[in-house]
């Protein structure tokens, strides 16, 4: 159900890339909230999938070799938000649908409302059309920015206390939003649908809207200031995806057939992911235009990702 790749190593390399382009001074933010999918999940996707589908990474060997548990993160170890919480200097964030207590929240510094398989788009758009073959989670970007919403007056509170300012100015001026990865299952949705390159091209500029839009919100209606839009990675080299769409006719040696690159890796799906990271990149500059007062940054995923996959002996990689 959720498609999303674990690539641990990237995970941690990503992490540099938020930090160094956010690049916030140690403990100036309070609070951090996350919207997004399996990249930054911290247990959602079990609570809302248990009752209704098989869940896989409730169970060993997710979690063992940080948390020696399962934990809900879709990884042997952290996930992303667990390291940008570690970098902010507060600690790893509670998965909103795990029942915290407000007390929890205002001690904790903020809450993780990302679902494993989450898309950007509505999950009505994905059934309708009958691109998957099964009923989906209802968790996409709106309903999650739904939940925090839902939250908001109880983390008003909580944060505009820690922030020492409570009773006057924005309840989030010094919390970070971490907005994305998202994207990756809308396109993995309908490529896995076999729909053309250009077909999913075509979808792209959808998708960036729905991130935009929900940009937006956190910043007019919700009072965010500081948020970080993620792009998407190279989903092209993902095993998921060279899994989802191996031909059977594929020639032994990737490398002699044009859908792949000189690293193997599917070069339709990474123009699809450039061009989403080009058109999301190109929609930051535009809020930046239209809320000045708002911090925005675009996190580039699909660098720093495709460079270990180029050169795999770097950093410590196989
Ligand atoms: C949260 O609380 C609700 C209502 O008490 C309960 O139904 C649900 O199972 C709880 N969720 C978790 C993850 O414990
Ligand atoms: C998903 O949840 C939202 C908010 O609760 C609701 O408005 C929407 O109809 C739901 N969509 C589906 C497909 O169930
Ligand atoms: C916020 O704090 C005020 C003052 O302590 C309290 O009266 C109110 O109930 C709190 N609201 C929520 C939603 O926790
Ligand atoms: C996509 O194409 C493959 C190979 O032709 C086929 O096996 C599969 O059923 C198709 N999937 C859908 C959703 O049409």
């Amino acid at each position: 159900m959720a498609l999303t790749p674990v690539l641990l190593l990237l995970l941690a390399y990503c992490l540099s890339g938020v930090s160094s382009s956010a690049g916030p001074p140690p403990r100036s933010f309070t609070s951090l909230f996350a919207l997004g999918d399996s990249y930054i999940d911290a247990g959602n996707f079990v609570t809302m999938a248990t009752p209704v589908a098989p869940v896989w990474v409730d169970k060993p060997p997710y979690g063992m070799t940080f948390f020696e548990r399962p934990t809900g993160r879709f990884s042997d170890g952290r996930v992303i938000v667990d390291f940008v919480a570690a970098a902010l200097g507060v600690p790893f964030l509670p998965a909103s649908l795990a029942n915290s207590s407000d007390d929890d929240v205002a001690r904790r510094g903020g809450v993780n409302f990302a679902v494993g398989g989450a898309t950007a788009v509505d999950v009505a758009f994905f059934e309708r059309r009958r691109l998957v073959p099964f009923k989906l989670l209802n968790n996409s970007l709106d309903v999650q920015l739904g939940w925090f919403e839902e939250l908001e007056p109880s983390l008003c509170n909580a944060t505009a206390e820690t922030a020492g300012s409570y009773g006057g100015g924005r309840c989030f001026s010094r919390s970070l939003f971490l907005v994305g990865e998202f994207g990756v299952n809308d396109y993995t949705f309908l490529w896995t649908a076999n729909k053309t390159e250009s077909e999913v091209m075509a979808f792209v500029p959808r998708v960036v809207r729905t991130i935009a839009s929900a940009v937006e919100r956190l910043i007019v209606r919700d009072g965010a200031a500081h948020v970080v839009v993620t792009g998407n990675p190279p989903i092209g080299c993902s095993p998921t995806l060279l899994t989802l769409l191996r031909r059977t006719s594929r020639p032994t040696s990737a490398a002699d057939d044009d859908d792949y690159d000189h690293i193997g890796c599917l070069r339709g799906v990474n123009d699809v992911a450039r061009h989403h990271n080009a058109l999301l990149g190109a929609a930051v500059v535009g809020l930046r235009a239209r809320h000045p007062r708002a911090t925005i940054v675009f996190a580039d995923f699909y660098t720093p990702i495709r460079r270990i996959l180029e050169n795999p002996n770097q950093g410590g990689g196989q």
